[in-house]
């Protein structure tokens, strides 16, 4: 006989999992908190997909990575952790007041040094890192709004070079990528961003469905040949 449960089991799994082998820091719990506390949505990557950007960035040897979409900063700071002494992350954040809390929350976990928030449309900011000559970037995470997946993934290609690394997050979005119907405002770009990842010949990927406290949902990797 099962147990009623309150909460689903993959998430009881995932919350042990966090504990016991993803071990956040004390600034990273504080991330996610001090967002909860500012009332913004509780949208940021489950712990365990956190802990795996930190970890691709360090098994890529990635040492300037662009982030599109900062919320409070929680997965910006599981990168930037993944980055050695030199290495230098720039976060693309439309709300100024997410981009606030992000800016205190990455401080406060000792990164603050390596990490800079460029508050504005992404759209905008991609454009002016070209404008400005900015270094390739050698990892690169999608997770803003989801209209324009297709057009980050393409400036992705830009602001990288061959063997960047690009991981982009709620591709699965509980099945809307199958049924734009369930979702009219975001299942389009999600589905031409997986779309384009796998025409465009300059990518290499794939999606992994991933089930947990942020539902069921995924998230694409891909490789710039
Ligand atoms: N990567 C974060 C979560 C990001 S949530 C984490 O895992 O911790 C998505 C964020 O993208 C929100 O903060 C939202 O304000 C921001 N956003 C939405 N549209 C944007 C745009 N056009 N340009 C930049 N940021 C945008
Ligand atoms: C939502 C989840 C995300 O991971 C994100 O980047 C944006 C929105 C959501 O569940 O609404
Ligand atoms: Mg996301």
């Amino acid at each position: 006989m099962i147990e009623h449960q309150s909460t689903p089991r993959w998430t009881a799994v995932e919350n042990f999992l966090t504990e016991v082998v993803v071990r956040p820091d004390s600034s990273l719990d504080r991330a996610v908190t001090s967002a909860l506390e500012a009332g913004m949505p509780p949208i940021e990557v489950a712990p365990n997909a956190g802990k795996l950007l930190k970890l691709l960035v360090r098994l890529s040897g990635s040492r300037r990575v662009l982030e599109i979409g900062t919320l409070a900063g929680f997965s910006t700071i599981w990168m930037a952790q993944g980055l050695p002494d030199d290495g230098q992350l720039v976060t693309c954040e439309y709300l100024p007041r997410h981009a606030e809390v992000a800016r205190a929350n990455v401080d406060a976990a000792g990164l603050g040094a390596k990490v800079e928030v460029r508050v504005g449309a992404a759209l905008d900011t991609l454009q002016a890192l070209e404008n400005e000559g900015a270094a390739p970037f050698d990892f690169i995470f999608i997770d803003a709004d989801k209209e324009n997946n297709a057009h980050y993934l393409d400036w992705a290609i830009r602001l990288g070079r061959p063997g960047t690394t690009v991981v982009m997050d709620n591709v699965v979005w509980e099945g809307a990528l199958l049924d734009a119907d369930l979702d009219p405002e975001n299942a389009p770009g999600i589905i031409s961003a997986v779309t384009l990842m796998g025409e465009d010949p300059r990518l290499d990927g794939t999606v992994i469905q991933t089930v947990g406290s942020k539902g069921w949902d995924g998230f694409a990797l891909a490789l710039v040949r």
